[in-house]
């Protein structure tokens, strides 16, 4: 049987690297793009001509005619919110619907988990995560705790209802031990969720199967991750991580297809590095650099329009991320936000307490102690958002993006230099 092909594009720092508009760029080729973890805690901009989409739930290649878009099952799945994404989109983009599948297993998030998330967070005081608030992390705790409501269960109205008043009890339980003030009224929660039955069940499938067909007809897969490498639950800066498997190892898992077949996998990375919420960030910026990158890369949450925090480029993070998701190739984003600066730093490893450390530590308290250790590299005048080959770019970011990937042992295969479609560098490989 042919084979076609499957990418995973995940994110390999601490997520917003811009992996929508790699995504965006890559669907030109792809048949069918899925997301496989997260939910609307992810806000993907794609700009296309003069026009802004910020995507929360639905893959970026819905942009694109003719590609099938898919929600795998590792997704926490709000379908308010979605149906909300998906009638604005559909202004532009009128087939939308036909073009959209989630799966029968994924979880459903119901505003419950947003007020279970804030009540949380809240209870933490000066100890909370910084999380996006959108129930993210209670929905992934009723599906590890088997009391989740997966979206095949709409199917019987009946049982669905049962699901969803024992639900609502056992919530407010917990939503009055956080002191939280807050109710769920099970009423209201059975006829809002009866109100989107229908339209939801219409949109479900197996997105193992659709994938597995596709693949064997020769089609090409996309796996789109949202957030990135270090705040994946099992291998980020633990616990101020999200609550799914964002590398690689949780694509297959997240739309029910095997590792075998996946081809390549492709980290998105800035060309420095930024955060967004609590938790470690060694190589930070100091003021006014901190506010001046800033500015000028954009950086405000597209999900909650919080300020990012931004650093240099850290090549520990990136070969930690290489190691845990098996890079093939990078995208390196954002470069020309560099343009100008007069030298760059590349923090190369770390120092603690005497020791170097090569390999990022597991223990955030190793890693509060540890030090970066920087390599300076001259910056460059010229504008690279004009660039659209690997010739256009000037000599030190040249060598610049030849140092990230001997640093990280992953070759550089795309560099984008400005949001729109058309700002991007395909790397000769
Ligand atoms: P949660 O995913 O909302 O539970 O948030 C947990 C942590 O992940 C917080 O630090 C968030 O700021 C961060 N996070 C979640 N989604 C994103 C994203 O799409 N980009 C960047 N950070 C994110």
């Amino acid at each position: 049987m042919s084979k076609g092909s499957c990418v995973v594009i995940v994110g390999s720092q601490w997520g917003d690297e811009g992996k929508g508009k790699i995504v965006d760029v890559l669907a030109e080729e792809i048949d069918i793009v899925a997301r496989y973890q997260g939910g609307a805690n992810a806000g993907h901009t794609v700009h296309v001509g003069s026009d802004e989409f910020i995507l929360h739930q639905i893959p970026s290649g819905i942009l694109h005619p003719g590609r099938t878009c898919l929600l795998g099952n590792g997704v926490v799945f709000d379908p308010f919110q979605f149906f909300e994404e998906l009638d604005e989109i559909k202004a532009r983009v009128p087939d939308a619907e036909q073009r959209v599948g989630v799966s029968g297993r994924a979880h459903l998030l119901l505003y419950y988990h947003k007020l279970l998330d804030r009540a949380s967070e809240a209870s933490r005081g000066a100890g909370k995560i910084g999380t996006t608030g959108r129930g993210i992390g209670p929905a992934y705790e009723d599906k590890v705790a088997r009391q989740g409501i997966r979206v095949a269960d709409l199917r019987d109205a009946a049982r669905a209802e049962t699901l969803l008043r024992r639900a609502a009890e056992r919530i407010n339980r917990k939503l009055e031990m956080l002191d939280s003030g807050e109710k769920v009224d099970p009423d209201l929660l059975v006829r809002d969720v009866m109100t989107i039955r229908e339209r939801l069940l219409a949109l479900m499938v197996d997105t193992g199967r659709v994938i597995q067909d596709a693949l064997n007809a020769g089609k090409r897969v996309l796996l789109e991750g949202a957030q990135g490498a270090l705040l994946d639950v099992d291998h980020g800066t633990y616990p101020y991580v999200t609550s799914s498997n964002t590398t690689a190892g949780g694509a297959g898992l997240g739309v029910g297809i095997g590792p075998t077949m996946i081809d390549d996998v492709v980290g998105v990375v800035k060309a420095y590095t930024t955060r967004v919420g609590e938790g470690p960030l060694p190589t930070e910026f100091p003021s006014p650099l901190q506010e001046e990158i800033r500015e000028k890369g954009g950086e405000f949450g597209a999900t909650t329009g919080r300020p990012r925090r931004c650093g240099w480029f850290d090549a520990v993070v990136v070969r930690y991320a290489a190691l845990v998701n098996g890079l093939t190739g990078l995208a390196v984003t954002k470069l020309d936000v560099l343009d100008g600066l007069p030298e760059l730093q590349i923090a190369t490893h770390y120092t603690a307490g005497g020791d170097t450390l090569d390999d990022f530590p597991g223990d955030l308290a190793l890693l509060a102690e540890a030090v970066p250790q920087y390599e300076t590299l001259p910056g460059w005048t010229e504008t690279t958002s004009t660039a659209r080959t690997w010739d256009d770019l000037p000599a030190a970011a040249h060598a610049y993006l030849r140092r990230l990937e001997a640093l990280t042992g992953v070759p550089i295969w795309y560099v984008s230099v400005g949001t729109r479609r058309d700002q991007i560098i395909h790397v000769a490989r």
